[in-house]
Order: C-alpha cells, then sequence, then structure tokens
C-alpha cells in the first residue's frame, strides 16, 4: 500500500520534471528579442521568469513548496553506514554506461552514487539527455528495494569542471539557488543525499567556498529531514584529491558523513609529469622514486591526522589495469620506467572484466609487495601492466580495517566481471567481528600535519586529464 503511493508520488514528481521544458524558456526569450515591439508586458514577464530560473523557483527541476516534502520516506531504517555494515562499499555508476546493477551487486552495496547530473553555470541541474534520465529513474527506483542502501548522486564523472563549479559556488546567490536545486532534486527522486565532486577546488577562496557549500547544503537538508519526518539524517558527501593535502580542508569534516579521497591516480601513462613511471593506480605504499612520498598510506595518513576522523575517509580504487609500452629493463621490476618519446609516454588502461579476456596472462602476475597490487612484466615486447585484483584489494580492505578507515569506494562498478569477482573482494569491510572505532589514531600525526601546504593555483596540473571515465 504504502509502495504503490510512494510509486505514485514518485510518478507525480516525474511528469512535473517531463512538463518542464527548458527549451521553451529559452527560446521565448529569444523570441521576446524579435518581439521587442510587444513592449513593456512581456519583458516583464520574461524577466520574472528569467529571475525565477536563476533562483530556482519554478517546479521544473525546481523548488517545490514545503508541503511537497513531507512524503519523503519516513519508514527507512537505513543508517548512514548502510546498516548492515560497519564500514561503507560504496559504488559510482555512470549514466554513461549501458550496463544495468544486479540484484546480486546492489546488494553488496552500502551506498550507491548515480552521476552525473550537470550543474550550469546558474545553479541548474540537468541531465545530459533523455536516455540518461530515464536510465537514472530506472536506477534509483530499482534501488529504492534495498532498504539499507544509501541512494545518492553525484554532479560530475571524472572531467574537470573547476571553472563552473567556482562560479557557482563562489557567488552566494548562486550557490543558493544551486542548493534549492539539489533540495529539489533529492526531494522529487527520494535520495539519501548528495555527493559533491568539484574537481578541483584550487585556491583558498575555492576550499572555504566549498566548505561553505557544504554547510548550507546540511543546514538545509537537516530542516528538511525534520519538515519530512524522515529517521535518517541526509547524506552529503566529498570527493577531494589526493595531493596536495591543505590545512584549509579540515573544517569540512563537521559537515560531510564521509570524504573519498581520489586515490586511483597516482600512476598513469597520461600524466604531463610522471608519465614513464610505471605503477598501479591505487600503491598502498611506494618507496621508490620521485613519487616515493605520494601512495594511500601518505594521503590517508595526512587526512585522517588533519580531520582526526579516519571513520569518515574512503580510499577510492578501480576495478582496473594500467599498461606501459617500451618500459626499459632494470634490476628491479617492482618500480619500472619507460622511455618518452616527443614527450608522450605510450600505454593506456583496460577495466577488469576486459583485462580476464586480454593478451595479458594475469594469471602469471608477479607481486610488488611495496605497493601490495599484481603485475604482469613481459621482458620481450617490453610491456608492463600494473593493475587491481582480489588480492590487492583484500589488502586494502586490510589497510582500512586497521587504520580505521571508514570504507572503499569503487569507481566504477561496471568495470568488474560477470562474477562480481572484484565486489566480492570487497566483502570482509562488513565483517561483523570488526568494530568501528571512529575516535582512535592509528597514524603519528605530528609530523605528518605540521607542514601541511597551503594550495597554489596550477598545482594540480599534472593529474589533469583523466584516463577513466
Ligand atoms: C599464463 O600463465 C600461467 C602461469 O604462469 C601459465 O601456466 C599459462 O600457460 C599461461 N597462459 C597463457 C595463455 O600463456
Ligand atoms: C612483504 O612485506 C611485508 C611488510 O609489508 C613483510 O612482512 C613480508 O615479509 C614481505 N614479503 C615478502 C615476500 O617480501
Ligand atoms: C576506541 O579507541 C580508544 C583509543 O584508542 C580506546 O580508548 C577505546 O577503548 C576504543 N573503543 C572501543 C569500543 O574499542
Amino acid at each position: 500500500m504504502e509502495k504503490a503511493e510512494n510509486n505514485e508520488l514518485l510518478q507525480g514528481s516525474q511528469k512535473n520534471f517531463r512538463s518542464v521544458n527548458y527549451e521553451n524558456l529559452v527560446s521565448r526569450k529569444n523570441r521576446s528579442f524579435v518581439c521587442f515591439c510587444l513592449g513593456f508586458l512581456v519583458s516583464t514577464i520574461l524577466a520574472l521568469i528569467s529571475y525565477g530560473v536563476v533562483h530556482g523557483m519554478f517546479p521544473w527541476f525546481g523548488v517545490m513548496d514545503d508541503s511537497k516534502y513531507s512524503w519523503i520516506d519516513e519508514t527507512r531504517s537505513k543508517s548512514e553506514t548502510g546498516g548492515k555494515c560497519q564500514k561503507r562499499i560504496v559504488a559510482y555508476h555512470d549514466l554513461f554506461t549501458h550496463e544495468k546493477l544486479t540484484e546480486n551487486q546492489l546488494s553488496k552495496l552500502t551506498h550507491l552514487i548515480i552521476l552525473p547530473l550537470h550543474v550550469q553555470e546558474t545553479g541548474i541541474l540537468v541531465f545530459e539527455n533523455d536516455e540518461k534520465k530515464g536510465r537514472f529513474e530506472k536506477l534509483v527506483s530499482e534501488a529504492r528495494k534495498y532498504p539499507d542502501l544509501v541512494t545518492m548522486f553525484s554532479i560530475n564523472n571524472g572531467y574537470d569542471n573547476h571553472e563552473t563549479m567556482s562560479k557557482v559556488i563562489g557567488n552566494s546567490e548562486v550557490r543558493r539557488s544551486f542548493i534549492e536545486n539539489v533540495i529539489a532534486a533529492i526531494s522529487a527522486y527520494h535520495l539519501d543525499g548528495m555527493d559533491v565532486y568539484w574537481r578541483w577546488p584550487q585556491t583558498d577562496n575555492d576550499i572555504s567556498n566549498l566548505i561553505l557549500f557544504c554547510k548550507e547544503l546540511r543546514e538545509k537538508l537537516s530542516a528538511l529531514a525534520i519538515r519530512s519526518r524522515r529517521k535518517m539524517s541526509f547524506v552529503i558527501s566529498a570527493i577531494l584529491h589526493h595531493h596536495p593535502v591543505s590545512a584549509n580542508f579540515q573544517s569540512i569534516f563537521d559537515y560531510v558523513d564521509f570524504v573519498t579521497i581520489e586515490t586511483r591516480n597516482y600512476y598513469a601513462p597520461w600524466f604531463e609529469e610522471f608519465q614513464h613511471l610505471t605503477g598501479p593506480a591505487t600503491p598502498l605504499s611506494s618507496l621508490y622514486g620521485e613519487r616515493r612520498d605520494e601512495n594511500v598510506d601518505k594521503s590517508m595518513t595526512e587526512y585522517s591526522c588533519l580531520g582526526k576522523q579516519p571513520s569518515k575517509l574512503n580510499i577510492l580504487v578501480e576495478f582496473a589495469g594500467r599498461y606501459w609500452e617500451n618500459v626499459i629493463k632494470s634490476d628491479s621490476t617492482w618500480w619500472m620506467e619507460s622511455e618518452v618519446a616527443n614527450g608522450v609516454t605510450s600505454g593506456g588502461w583496460m577495466p577488469w572484466w576486459k583485462l580476464k579476456r586480454s593478451e595479458w596472462n594475469i594469471s602469471s602476475a608477479s607481486w610488488n609487495n611495496d605497493s601490495k597490487t599484481p603485475y604482469v612484466w613481459n621482458p620481450m615486447e617490453r610491456k608492463y601492466l600494473a593493475f587491481e585484483n582480489e588480492r590487492s584489494l583484500e589488502e586494502k580492505v586490510k589497510y582500512a580495517m586497521d587504520h580505521n578507515i571508514g570504507g572503499i569506494a569503487v569507481w566504477r562498478i561496471d568495470h568488474d566481471d560477470e562474477q562480481r569477482t572484484m565486489l566480492n573482494s570487497l566483502s570482509n569491510l562488513c565483517s561483523q567481528s570488526y568494530r568501528n572505532n571512529a575516535s582512535s589514531l592509528s597514524y603519528y600525526c605530528e609530523s605528518a600535519i605540521s607542514q601541511l601546504p597551503q594550495l597554489e593555483p596550477s598545482i594540480f596540473k599534472n593529474n589533469a586529464p583523466s584516463g577513466i571515465h
């Protein structure tokens, strides 16, 4: 009965979305130039409409009045950590993919983050097209069958959105309207929260604006939870880059439920710098070469010491491998280098499901006991593959357990094989024998955070292109 009612409401809200016609508004605006002679009345109406668009006052993606919030879930009994599991198993799902998520997958997750809803410069949220909107609606209603699963949306699928976010979040008017639109999307689709993926805040100003946004969004969502008599609070998360860790990020932990650290981009052949260094996307540790100081352990130490709440952190992993060609023979095969010709290293990446069927014989892989990841070195063809597998994921689970890290996030879940080998390797995160202890810190913090840098612009250039979308 209740389910039927919810469905009706969901359909009702979808109707609202459909009836909203952005193109109409735009073309009406254009016509106003042509029909300028119609004069004052028309332009006044249009001015009101555009004011409404900018400030999110129309219900088309839009803001609804308070009375309409009351239908949001009153009965779901999940907690932010997903109820059944002490730790988070977070999956990012890109609407770009045609692959559907199965019951087998959804039942093993604590959090599902669907993306992207695009942010426009006026603070409006849109789907790229109707097809993606359709996929979104379908997946959200599928996810609702799992009462413990926290379902959220994110705003980016791995591309730089720095300029837009800087404008939207940096301007208090636009930011307010953006927040209204976020609330509207959460309400209309019965979502549990939002993942804030700004890639990347670059200046101290950006960082304080991001934190201000999280604070204001938290206030609005808390008010919404009370109005709608929702038992559990809404969830806010953010993705932050692994490097550099600015001391200014500290207070973001007051407003978000968790922060996923972008720990899946330490090595890649498509980097501008360090492209010649072979290595896994996500090394637990690295004691070699120019990147010896950049690895999961270092990043988790810094963010744990900064926020004093390691249980709010997620390690981000990919179900994939990265390969280099023209690799130079060396004494140790744990860390190798490849030739750079005309400023470019040849190489690429491959999702896990494809690796298993590729010419890379991954069953013959060796083990890098430093990064705790497998690799395949082919000396005949001088090709090198560093990748993630069951064992390396189990090592990361163990690391999260030992260091009180809150969970592991996967970018992206559809890179798994049909047996869901990789997702299954994360299941120990839900092991009952483990007791979460957010107050304990297992890092030596004094030296770790005494010299955290202040951010400077352009510091991220080395990670600008992302190989995996
Ligand atoms: C892959 O490697 C394993 C272990 O080294 C070996 O037994 C097997 O024959 C190899 N398969 C292929 C197709 O080369
Ligand atoms: C791998 O490293 C761990 C410590 O990180 C060490 O205890 C273990 O003995 C090493 N194993 C090998 C085979 O070197
Ligand atoms: C959590 O860690 C603190 C500090 O190490 C310790 O005093 C406390 O007993 C721990 N609590 C639990 C439930 O393990």
